[in-house]
């Protein structure tokens, strides 16, 4: 072995086995969440700091709030669009990215909004977002079906600049108030209206709203349908990689569920190892305990080999 080659973080055993299984696997799923955003430094949507530790996230994301304030509820996703962009895709975003060009017939399901697996290249069908992305934008108009994907200009508008304490632009504060990371910070958030905020280049009229799914909204129906097609599009499924998030919750605990009544193998990858499906673990499965930055290259690595460059979308 080289003495670069980094440590391997799972048992040798385990790997063997999952890699003999996922070179001859080709119907793959995989489900990804907040645990792979937390690898490249993403605070969860609930651990949004600065400004917005007085606001209760749950309630600025509802199409009532926006109805209501649409100019508070856009600082919000301009904070929310601007923390992400500081972070980078991570060696887990490029593996999977990179397995996808390998084996056609992979999907990842992703219930995150942040937009690392699009940075990273991730092949635009084979990812399909539960959840929508930070970065499409649509029109709010109910009338109106103007969308746009992968728009990381920030602010999005010059209105929805993150606000600092201008007084006094070199004070510690500000420039912390900049990268948003404490709350005891002086600045109010300006009153935008109407004229500050994106419109709708389309039918002019609406306003631009962030493409992510609200609480009270449906799960996009294109996205739905796509996953029902391919579930039920081969007669069995080989493997589901559940990546970063509970296998316990709705939904990756119904589609560990459905995949398993096709014939999958389960393996997880979780920094939690109590973090098992409800079902509990099946012989045959995989649970590897750690950073899934560190653990996804590794284990894919039999079929992608290594990673090479990584392209940052959002820097092009
Ligand atoms: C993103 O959307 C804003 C608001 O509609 C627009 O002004 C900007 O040009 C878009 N950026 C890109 C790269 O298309
Ligand atoms: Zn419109």
């Amino acid at each position: 072995m080289a003495a670069s080659a980094r440590p391997s973080v799972v048992p040798q055993k385990d790997l063997e086995s999952f890699q003999e299984h996922l070179d001859k696997s080709t119907r793959i799923l995989a489900l990804i969440g907040a645990g792979l955003s937390a690898s490249s430094g993403l605070p969860t949507f609930r651990g949004a700091g600065g400004l917005w530790r007085t606001h209760d996230a749950t309630q600025l994301a509802t199409p009532e709030a926006f109805g209501r304030d649409p100019g508070l509820v856009w600082q919000f996703y301009s904070y929310r669009r601007h923390m992400a962009l500081k972070a980078k895709p991570n060696p887990a975003h490029y593996a999977l990215a990179e397995l996808a060009r390998k084996k056609e017939d992979f999907i990842t399901l992703s219930q995150n909004v942040d937009g690392l697996s699009p940075r990273a290249k991730h092949p635009p069908d084979q990812l399909k977002l539960l959840h929508g992305s930070l970065f499409d934008v649509k029109c709010s108009d109910f009338f109106c079906n103007y969308v746009e994907s992968n728009n990381y200009t920030d602010p999005i508008v010059p209105a929805l600049a993150i606000p600092t304490d201008e007084s006094d632009p070199t004070t510690t504060s500000a420039l912390a108030a900049r990268e948003l990371d404490i709350s005891d910070i002086n600045v109010d958030l300006p009153e935008l209206t109407f004229s500050h905020l994106p419109r709708c280049p389309k039918c002019k009229r609406g306003l631009l709203r962030p493409g992510v799914v609200w609480f009270g909204e449906q799960l996009p129906a294109k996205v739905m349908r796509d996953i029902e097609e391919w579930m039920v599009g081969g007669d069995k499924i080989d493997l589901i990689m559940v990546i970063g998030t509970s296998a316990r919750v709705y939904p990756a605990a119904g589609y560990v569920d459905a995949a398993r009544a096709k014939g999958a193998r389960v393996a997880i990858v979780n920094m939690d190892k109590n973090d098992v499906p409800a079902s509990g673990l099946y012989k045959g499965d995989w649970f590897f305990e750690g950073d899934a930055a560190q653990i996804m290259p590794e284990i894919l690595k039999g079929v992608i080999g290594e990673l090479g460059d990584m392209p940052d979308a959002a820097e092009e």
